[in-house]
């Protein structure tokens, strides 16, 4: 991977917040509220206040059954009581909760109250399936709506959801509602993509085949398609008629703090992807302060965080966080550049976007297209910016900081992971800032950079990121597999987290993440295993073998380059490989770019038959392969 980590070694600027950024600001001193953090376990019982609980709790932290921690140990709360329910008798009733709109230009606002009826005929029309409080719901659904509203319906009467990104396809998706055992899916007959229509259904349609444990599936109609009631099977129904004379009032399920509130799969180096359970105090308090805090929410905020909510950060970010505070959350669906690379500047003065949250795969795509685009636009409403996904270059730092920030708004560069719930390394708006550096732990957080034994590496030498003690978002473990989790994440590194990242600190302790450090690659922002790649190619009849390794790209940041050995009889020519592409793509969905593949005799293994993808990186870069001695050959 030839990422640019010269330039990041180099990068000396310094920005210093703005007067005004810091007057606004709900924390007027970064260095003062880390010192406040350090008093952990205090600081996240504060914060908790914010929260209304049925049921204060009796211990902030439960460290008695390492690492499965408990947070707020015996709390009762409800997320969706927290995130709509309690605003509704407030001034607040009226304020716009979601501002959904599409690449069309077509728009559709809910205000807290309207949203509050919605989940409430939601949560009616699960029940009535016969949903209970730690069933789990699936949902393959665009941005769209619905799909908040599901979500909050499950967290009203305690079910778990586990959303699938709608930008993954038949394999991927198979194996997810499988290893769940989901019973209810939610879907819809398309998402609007580039002026296209993808038809959603058909891959559901396709996927359920082999989802024997589906028992319903719910159906919006989002796209206006001409599908009606004589198209749907026995176990499907619409959502309109779901919800039909459903009741707009709903009691909510009290949740204990640890009960759980939703699994998300994230892909690992080996094996099968991992079912990310989050339970639901802990996850409250950590969400809705970090994005108070760094993103420096107020009431009358326009939030947007353009992240899919099939990923962690729509999750945290599109839906929970910006509800908890009961601001307004814009939620997006369509394409970065259509129908023009200003699209989304058009947006922000369409509607005054204020705080505005993106990936740098995003930001280095449309700087591509020059200045000209965010110049068209009225930009003035924006304050805060952030970043998240990839560690982004000092060059798309300075273009965004520029032309979009205006050189007012501040940079949010955000650390964290699937597992981490919650933004763990980030600046606040009143820190001094260097392009490329997440800067520091947020406050309450510890986080290091260690070697192999846990010792603090020297400043300015790389090292794995840890993170050392508990934090309240939390996962509490990988779903039915606790082994894993403990291998995974726990006892590598005795007594930390480790990340699975690579990272390095500067002379001022600012955080320098340098990618990850096991085999899991990031394209364009997305989490891909390369196991599953490497599944999806030896499922197809030409491939015997494969191994694959992230390549680096300008845009997306890193693409596939796979390398695999093929049956007696195939040659790896124009059609097969164009058939590989198809194969992949139907499989895994579009978020696996491939880059380039490579026919070959062999690949590099140990002993134990494991494959080293290491060698080949190097290889491919012309470095120095380093230690081989387990090479079988
Ligand atoms: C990477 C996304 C550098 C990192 C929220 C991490 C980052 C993985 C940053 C988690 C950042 C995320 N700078 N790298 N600001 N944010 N990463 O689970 O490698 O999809 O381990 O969560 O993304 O990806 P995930």
């Amino acid at each position: 991977m030839k990422r640019d980590t010269t330039v990041l070694l180099d990068e000396k600027r310094i920005f210093k917040p703005n007067v005004e950024t810091v007057e606004r600001a709900h924390v007027k001193n970064w260095e003062t509220e880390i010192e406040k953090g350090k008093n952990f376990e205090k600081y996240w019982e504060e914060k908790a206040e914010d929260l209304d609980w049925f049921e204060r709790w009796d211990q902030v932290l439960d460290e008695s059954n390492k690492p499965f921690f408990k947070w707020f140990v015996n709390g009762k709360i409800n997320l969706a009581y927290n995130a709509v329910d309690r605003w509704i008798n407030t001034e607040k009733r009226n304020q716009v909760a979601i501002l959904y709109v599409n690449e069309r230009g077509d728009e559709k606002k809910l205000t807290y109250y309207e949203l509050y009826r919605e989940v409430n005929k939601m949560a009616n029309g699960l029940k009535n399936l016969g949903v209970k409080k730690g069933d789990t719901v699936s949902m393959y659904l665009p941005m769209c709506p619905e799909l908040l509203i599901s979500m909050l319906a499950c967290n009203k009467i305690g079910a778990v959801h586990s959303v699938v990104y709608s930008g993954l396809s038949v394999g991927a998706f198979v194996e997810r509602m499988n290893d769940a055992k989901v019973k209810i899916l939610i879907t819809a007959d398309g998402t609007y993509r580039r002026g296209k229509i993808i038809d959603l259904k058909k891959i559901s349609d396709e996927a359920m085949l082999q989802c024997p444990t589906i028992e319903t599936v719910i159906v919006v109609k989002h796209t206006g398609s001409k599908i009606d009631i004589s198209d749907l099977s026995g176990r499907e129904i619409f959502y309109e008629r779901l919800i039909e004379g459903e009741p707009a009032e709903c009691e909510c399920e009290p949740m204990d703090s640890e009960d759980p509130l939703f699994i998300l799969y994230t892909s690992g180096s080996t094996g099968k992807p991992k079912g990310v359970l989050h339970t639901t105090g802990g996850y409250m308090v950590g969400v809705s302060t970090t994005l108070k805090n760094i993103f420096d929410i107020h009431e009358n905020d326009m939030w947007w965080c353009t992240g899919d909510i099939g990923w962690i950060t729509g999750h945290s970010y599109v839906i929970y966080g910006p509800l908890l505070l009961g601001t307004t959350t814009v939620v997006y669906e369509g394409a970065p550049d259509y129908p023009d690379p200003g699209a989304w500047w058009n947006i922000v003065e369409k509607y005054g976007v204020t705080k505005f949250y993106t990936a740098p795969t995003a930001i280095r795509h449309l700087m591509r297209f020059g200045n000209k685009y965010p110049n068209l636009y009225n930009l003035s409403s924006l304050k805060i910016l952030g970043t998240v996904g990839e560690p982004i270059n000092p060059e798309a730092w300075m273009w965004y900081y520029k032309n979009v920030g205006k050189e007012k708004a501040p940079i949010m560069d955000t650390w964290w992971q699937t597992e981490t719930g919650m933004h763990l390394i980030s600046p606040l708006p009143s820190a001094y800032l260097k392009p490329g550096s997440a800067t520091k732990a947020v406050p309450g957080v510890d986080a290091d950079v260690v070697d192999e034994d846990g010792n603090p590496v020297p400043l300015g030498k790389g090292g794995y990121l840890v993170i050392k003690k508990p934090w309240p978002a939390m996962f509490r473990t990988l779903y039915e597999d606790e082994e894993r989790y403990k291998d995974v994440y726990w006892n590598q590194i005795p007594g930390y987290y480790k990340a699975g990242d690579m990272a390095r600190k500067d002379e001022d302790g600012y955080f320098w993440i340098q990618g990850r450090s096991d085999d899991v690659l990031k394209i364009a922002g997305h989490r891909v295993g390369t196991s599953e790649v490497e599944s999806a190619f030896v499922s197809h009849p030409a491939v015997v073998e494969a191994a694959v390794i992230g390549k680096h790209d300008p845009i997306k940041g890193q693409v596939i380059k796979a390398f695999v050995i093929l049956r007696e009889g195939y040659k790896l020519k124009t059609k097969l490989i164009e058939e590989l592409n198809k194969h992949v793509r139907y499989e895994l969905g579009p978020v696996a770019v491939i880059g380039d593949i490579e026919q070959v005799e062999s690949l590099p293994k140990t002993r134990s038959g494991k494959i080293m993808r290491r060698v080949l990186r190097a290889r491919e870069l012309g470095e120095d392969v380093g230690d081989t001695s387990t090479l079988e050959e």
